[in-house]
């Protein structure tokens, strides 16, 4: 593997009595894609929280680019700032145009100016899509350009790594494709990814590894050709017959 990027050692995290963090050890390289699949309820979208620290744990240590994650305050602020996240809900803001979305983070986070922020904004717009767009607000675009939209805002940031949870899975079967073309690309580019999702065609596409999540815990992680077509463990091989088969 290149030089780690992201590192959680022996990460812990309870909801109550849930154990929904089950000693998680994962590294990701810069430049690596890495798509985590399991079922739902599996923890998949605590981990990503946990790495932007949305989420606190309770014990072990996520380090972003040899960083340990701050606590709180300004540091916390620029950490968050280096890890782009994408939800499965858009999350733009609806009454800032699609621009203004774009340009925000920038010129209050980053402090770049206002024409700066816009020129780059149009350029990321451009690149995925929505140009045309940038004067109209989140409510006037489809589901997908919305997505892309996300996109195009977590990149204005300059991520050092893209967080991705389940993009595409609120979007309509024919949009789904325009959003992980955007993502194919970025993961070409070598933008380092941590994409939640169970588009089996984008982790063959683009993943260099996949890690099978179940009941808090890593289960098995294998390239993507492996895991689909060898998957190891009991769950992962019950979890790819309930999702090819429906
Ligand atoms: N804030 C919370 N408080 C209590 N339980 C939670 C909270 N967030 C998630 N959970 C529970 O933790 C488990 C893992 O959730 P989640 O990380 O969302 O799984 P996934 O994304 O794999 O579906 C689920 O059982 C969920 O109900
Ligand atoms: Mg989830």
């Amino acid at each position: 593997m290149t030089e780690p990027l992201v590192v959680l050692k022996d990460v812990q995290k309870h909801f109550g009595d849930l154990h929904v963090l089950r000693d998680i050890n994962l590294e990701i390289g810069k430049g690596e894609v890495v798509v985590v699949i399991g079922p739902s309820g599996s923890g998949k979208s605590t981990l990503c929280r946990a790495i932007n620290r949305l989420e606190t744990v309770e014990s072990g240590t996520i380090t972003i680019d040899g960083k340990a994650l701050p606590e709180e305050g300004k540091a916390l602020a620029q950490l968050r700032a280096d890890v782009g996240m994408v939800f499965q809900s858009f999350n733009l803001f609806a009454h800032k145009t699609i621009l203004d979305n774009v340009t925000l983070g920038p010129i209050k986070v980053r402090k770049q100016k206002k024409a700066d922020a816009e020129k780059r904004g149009m350029e990321l717009l451009e690149r995925v899509g929505v140009a045309q767009q940038a004067q109209k607000f989140p409510a006037q675009l489809s589901g997908g350009q919305q997505q892309r939209v996300a996109i195009a805002r977590s990149l204005a940031m300059d991520p050092k790594v893209m967080l991705f949870d389940e993009p595409t899975s609120a979007l309509d079967p024919e949009m789904i494709n325009e959003v992980l073309d955007v993502m194919v690309g970025l993961a070409k580019e070598g933008m380092t990814m941590i994409v939640v999702t169970h588009e089996m065609g984008f982790a063959r596409k683009a993943a260099n590894r996949v890690v099978f999540m179940a009941d808090g815990q890593i289960v098995e992680e294998n390239t993507p050709e492996e895991f689909f077509t060898h998957p190891k463990s009991d769950r992962a091989k019950d979890f790819l017959g309930k999702i090819l088969t429906h």
